[in-house]
């Protein structure tokens, strides 16, 4: 990673970690019940438990990226709303895909998952929780109101059931099979190609993209998000439990279907790289204005966790 790039990211996941906390909500104080009070407390302590325990914010930094690629000046508040959405709804996919009932992890972004930290009915409300806020955060955006529409409709279809409620439905009903390689794919694209190309589409619509554009970020965001699972299943293999902040061979030891599974790691590695080319030819019509969205492209499959 450049240095340039990582301060970059390291700028936006500051920015980030600062729109956050003031976008969650009470923490429960506002009500005069006491024991209410008391048990609304806690849920907003597993929120931001879930939700400000680090990440590498790739999602947000998408919707920041790709406004900045566009000429019109993008309204701070409104980008950071996007942003926040996003990670409402990536935090919240976490959350339950951590669940017994789905992958069983006890380790995530360094600590113990949600559900080890409090109780499975917590993770469970955690994960409703921050889906709707997401949506509350978005449906409140200071545009006028068509294009506003057009993002909460956007982000509802990526995390929906045609999205990545659809992908993780998918994984889970493949758990100890093999999937060929067009099911596999449709898989990855749906359960996290599509919120990543959600936070480039929110991104193209809160810069005011144009329709042409608009196309083109979206190849981009397509290839991305796909190469973005491939990596994750990469990595599960590759890397380690420390540098990962969640369990190394995760997916082996439930035999999940993944690329390097079908593909063999070195297929799946060419595939990597083959998307982030796809990813750079559809920016062929954005200057260096777009500069943050090729590296982070980059950094998408050259990332260690
Ligand atoms: C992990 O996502 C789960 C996938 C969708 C592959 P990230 O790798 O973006 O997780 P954080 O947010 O950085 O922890
Ligand atoms: C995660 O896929 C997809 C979503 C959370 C939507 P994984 O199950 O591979 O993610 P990790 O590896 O646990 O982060
Ligand atoms: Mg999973
Ligand atoms: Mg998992
Ligand atoms: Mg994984």
């Amino acid at each position: 990673m450049s240095n340039s790039f990582s301060d970059y990211l390291q700028r936006s996941q500051q920015r980030l970690q600062a729109a956050l906390p003031g976008r969650l909500g009470n923490s429960g104080s506002e009500f005069s019940d006491a024991e209410a009070s008391a048990v609304l407390h806690r849920l907003f302590e597993a929120s931001e438990y879930s939700l400000m325990n680090g990440g590498k914010r790739v999602r947000a930094t998408l919707v920041y990226a790709t406004a900045a690629a566009l000429s019109e000046s993008s309204n701070d508040a409104v980008l950071d709303d996007c942003a926040c959405a996003l990670e409402m709804i990536h935090a919240y996919s976490l959350v339950h895909d951590d669940l017994p009932a789905m992958d069983d992890d006890d380790l995530r972004r360094g600590k113990p998952t949600c559900h080890i930290a409090y109780d499975e009915a917590t993770a469970i409300l955690v994960g409703d929780g921050l889906q709707s806020r997401a949506f509350e955060l978005l449906a409140d955006l200071d545009l006028p109101a068509e294009r506003n529409l057009a993002m909460v409709k956007l982000l509802a279809a990526a995390s929906g059931p045609r999205g990545m409620v659809g992908g993780q439905a998918i994984d889970l009903a493949n758990v100890n099979r093999q999937l060929d390689l067009s099911t596999l794919q449709t898989m990855h694209q749906l359960k996290t190609g599509a919120l990543i190309r959600a936070a480039v589409g929110l991104g193209a619509l809160a810069g005011g993209a144009s329709a042409a554009q608009r196309q083109q970020l979206d190849d981009y965001g397509r290839a991305i998000g796909l190469a973005f699972q491939v990596q994750d299943d990469i990595l599960d293999i590759e890397s380690n439990t420390e540098v990962l902040g969640k369990t190394q061979g995760a997916d082996q030891s439930l035999n999940k279907p993944t690329f390097p599974a079908l593909l063999g790691m070195d297929g799946a590695k060419r595939l990597a790289c083959e998307l982030h080319d796809d990813a750079i030819s559809a920016l062929g019509g954005f200057g260096s204005t777009a500069e943050p969205l090729r590296q982070l492209a980059a950094y998408i499959i050259e990332r260690e966790h």
